[in-house]
């Protein structure tokens, strides 16, 4: 984003804290990332976009370091944290206590657990537990705990999608504000071409398990007609057709799944009509 503070000389010439060069990675005897290369730069702030199903969780867990590629090299300089597309807060801590987590873990040594709460506004929220939070709380809350991890790279899968539009607006603003606060390099995946083209200094388009579209945003965080041309061309790139994408397997083991009962149905009638033979 513009307004972040520029880097140093000495973090500019750095390595990039994230690399991905040409990685493959298969699932399920699938190729869902096939010869992605991307490098993300220190303190910036990059969207991630792409169709559902299109591999954008898959590459941020590589990118987490939790998945490893079958193919190409991955470097990161410090373990990011992660925040998980539906949370993955412990029910049976407290809001104060999943923030708390990465410490009990060994991986703590970012903001102290009350600070990370306070820097997402939940301060006041603490002893409350997930189940007491409504969506959008719950989404501070696994972002308090990201922010309480060591490292400064931070990995953001669709944190708000859940919520509803306007909690979103002010969400997305807040997040603008928290990178600007910590400098923390980012990686956002969003669905939403226009949440990209206001947050991010780069929006990266994933599609058919390669990156299609590397695109400079300049992260000015408002409409213009600049960002409305980066929009018309993104929507351009992405196409307007439903993007969601089954795996085949699954769905023909499902098509093939009422083969079990029927037969053993029909083999309980059969030893049952045989039992009555005289
Ligand atoms: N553990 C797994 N085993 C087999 N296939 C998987 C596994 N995890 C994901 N997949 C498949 O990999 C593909 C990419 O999944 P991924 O979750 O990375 O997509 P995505 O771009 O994040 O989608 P969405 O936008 O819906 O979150 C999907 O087709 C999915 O079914
Ligand atoms: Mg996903």
């Amino acid at each position: 984003m513009t307004s972040a503070p520029p880097p140093t000389q000495a973090q500019a010439a750095a390595p990039a804290p994230l690399a991905v060069q040409d990685i493959a990675v298969r699932l399920g005897g699938e190729l869902i990332l096939d010869g992605v290369t991307l490098d993300v730069q220190r303190g910036e702030f990059l969207a991630l976009i792409g169709p559902s199903g299109g591999g954008k969780s898959t590459l941020l867990r590589v990118l987490a370091g939790l998945l490893k590629p079958e193919r190409g090299t991955v470097h990161i300089a410090t373990p990011p944290a992660l925040v998980f597309q539906d949370y993955r807060l412990l029910p049976w801590r407290t809001a104060l206590r999943n923030v708390q987590l990465p410490a009990d873990l060994g991986t703590g040594g970012g903001l102290a657990p009350g600070e990370a709460l306070k820097m997402v506004g939940m301060e006041a929220y603490g002893p409350y537990f997930p189940a007491q939070l409504s969506g959008g709380m719950r989404a501070r809350v696994a972002l308090a705990r990201a922010l309480a991890q060591s490292g400064d790279v931070l990995l953001l899968d669709e944190p708000f999608a859940a919520l509803d539009a306007l909690v979103r607006e002010r969400f997305n603003a807040e997040l603008r504000h928290l990178h600007e606060k910590t400098g923390r390099t980012t990686v956002l995946v969003t669905h939403s071409i226009r949440e990209a083209v206001w947050l991010a200094d780069r929006v990266a388009v994933l599609r058919g398990g390669r990156i299609v579209e590397l695109l400079d945003t300049r992260g000015e965080g408002r409409v213009s007609a600049y960002t409305d041309g980066l929009e018309a061309h993104l929507r351009a790139v992405l196409g307007t057709g439903d993007s969601t994408r089954l795996r085949l397997d699954s769905v023909r083991a499902r098509s093939r799944a009422w083969v079990l009962p029927v037969a053993a149905v029909a083999l309980a009638l059969a030893l049952w009509a045989w039992g009555r033979t005289p």
